[in-house]
C-alpha cells in the first residue's frame, strides 16, 4: 500500500517535471524566434498560460521551488537586448512629435560628434521605415551591397556610413507595409547591416512612441536619448511622452534639444524667440533632464539639409554649425556620465 503511494507520488511528480521541462523548452523557443516586436503583450499571454499550467502541479511539488522556477521562467520570457555587432554605443535621437527636426538633429549630431573628435567613427540608422530621410539629408542613393555572410553594407558620405529603408524602397514605392512587415524590415536594419567599426551609431526615429520605438529599445542596448522638441507648448507634451517612454524601458534620457528656438534673421542677424524663448528649459527642470543643446531656427539649416548638405559639414564656421558641435560635446558628456 504505501509502496503503491510512493510510486503514485513519483509518477506525478515526474508528470510536473515533464510538463515543466516542455514547458520552458517552448517558452526559451518563442524567446529566441520571435519577431522584434514585443509590446510586452505577449510575455503576459505566455505568463497566464504557464500559471494555469503550474496550477495543476502545485501539490506534487514543492511550492517554493516551483515559485523559484517560475520567476527564471519569467526572467528567460524577456526580450533579450543583443548588442549590434561592431557599435560600441546606440544614441537614440527622438521626439513625442513630428516635424520638429529630429532628423536634421540627428544628421548634424552625428558630424557634430565626428567633428569634434577626428579619432572616433560615427554611423548613422535612418529607423524612420515610412518616411525615410537621411538618403536626402546625407545626399546618398543606391542600394546596399551584400558581404559574403548576406550582411548590408552602409552607404558613407561625409565620412558617416549611412543605413536607411530608402536605400531598399524606390523612393515611388509606397510603404504600406504594416506589423510585421515593418517589424522585420527594422530587424533587418538593425541586426543585418555591416557597420564595421564604430563608437557612435546615431539612429533618426520615427515620431511618436509606437512599435519601432519600443521594438529598438527592447532588442538593443541603448546609450541614451536625445529628445529633440520646439517650445511650442503642444510640442513639449509630446516630448514629455517621448522622454517618460524611454525612463519607463530604462534607456537613460541623455537631455532634450530646444530646436527652432530662436529665429536668426539672415540678413540682419537679429533674434527673435518665435515660440516663447524657454519652454524646453522649464520641461527639462520638470523631467529632471537637461538642455543638451539650443538650436536656431535657421534658414541656412534648412537650405543646406535640402540640398543634402548639412550645415555642419558644409558651412562649418558658422554659428548654426556650432551649436550643433555644442550638442554632439554635451552628448558625449552625458553618455560618460551616465555609463559610470
Ligand atoms: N533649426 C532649424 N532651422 C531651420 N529649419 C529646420 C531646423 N530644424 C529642422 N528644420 C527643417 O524643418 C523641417 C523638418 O525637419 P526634420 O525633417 O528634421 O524633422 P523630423 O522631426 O525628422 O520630422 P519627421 O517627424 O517627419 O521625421 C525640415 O524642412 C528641416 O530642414
Ligand atoms: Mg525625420
Ligand atoms: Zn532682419
Amino acid at each position: 500500500m504505501r509502496t503503491n503511494q510512493l510510486q503514485q507520488h513519483r509518477r506525478r511528480r515526474d508528470m510536473a517535471h515533464f510538463t515543466y521541462s516542455r514547458m520552458s523548452h517552448l517558452l526559451r523557443f518563442s524567446a529566441n524566434n520571435a519577431s522584434i516586436l514585443r509590446t510586452g503583450l505577449e510575455r503576459k499571454d505566455a505568463a497566464a498560460c504557464c500559471l494555469q499550467l503550474f496550477r495543476c502541479h502545485q501539490r506534487s511539488v514543492d511550492n517554493k521551488t516551483l515559485q523559484e522556477r517560475q520567476k527564471q521562467q519569467m526572467a528567460r520570457g524577456l526580450p533579450k537586448l543583443k548588442s549590434i555587432p561592431g557599435v560600441k554605443e546606440v544614441i537614440v535621437v527622438a521626439s513625442g512629435k513630428g516635424g520638429v527636426g529630429k532628423s536634421t538633429t540627428a544628421v548634424n549630431l552625428a558630424l557634430g560628434l565626428m567633428a569634434n573628435d577626428t579619432s572616433k567613427s560615427v554611423g548613422l540608422l535612418d529607423a524612420d521605415i515610412y518616411g525615410p530621410s537621411i538618403p536626402k539629408l546625407m545626399n546618398l542613393k543606391g542600394n546596399p551591397e551584400l558581404t559574403d555572410n548576406n550582411l548590408m553594407i552602409p552607404l558613407t558620405n561625409y565620412g558617416i556610413p549611412c543605413m536607411s529603408m530608402g536605400f531598399l524602397v524606390e523612393d515611388s514605392a509606397p510603404i504600406v507595409w504594416r506589423g510585421l512587415m515593418v517589424m522585420s524590415a527594422m530587424e533587418k536594419l538593425l541586426k543585418q547591416v555591416d557597420w564595421g567599426s564604430v563608437d557612435y551609431l546615431v539612429v533618426d526615429m520615427p515620431p511618436g512612441t509606437g512599435d519601432v520605438q519600443l521594438s529598438i529599445t527592447q532588442n538593443v542596448p541603448v546609450a541614451g536619448a536625445v529628445i529633440v522638441s520646439t517650445p511650442q507648448d503642444i510640442a513639449l507634451l509630446d516630448a514629455r511622452r517621448g522622454a517618460e517612454m524611454f525612463k519607463k524601458v530604462n534607456v537613460p534620457v541623455l537631455g532634450l534639444v530646444q530646436n527652432m528656438s530662436v529665429f536668426q534673421c539672415p540678413n540682419c542677424n537679429h533674434q527673435t524667440h518665435i515660440f516663447g524663448s524657454d519652454g524646453a528649459r522649464q520641461l527639462a527642470h520638470t523631467l529632471g533632464v537637461e538642455v543638451l543643446g539650443d538650436i536656431p531656427l535657421h534658414l541656412n539649416i534648412r537650405e543646406t539639409s535640402d540640398r543634402g548638405q548639412p550645415v555642419v559639414v558644409s558651412c562649418p564656421d558658422s554659428p548654426e554649425a556650432e551649436a550643433y558641435r555644442k550638442l554632439a560635446s554635451s552628448v558625449v558628456r552625458r553618455l560618460q556620465e551616465v555609463n559610470t
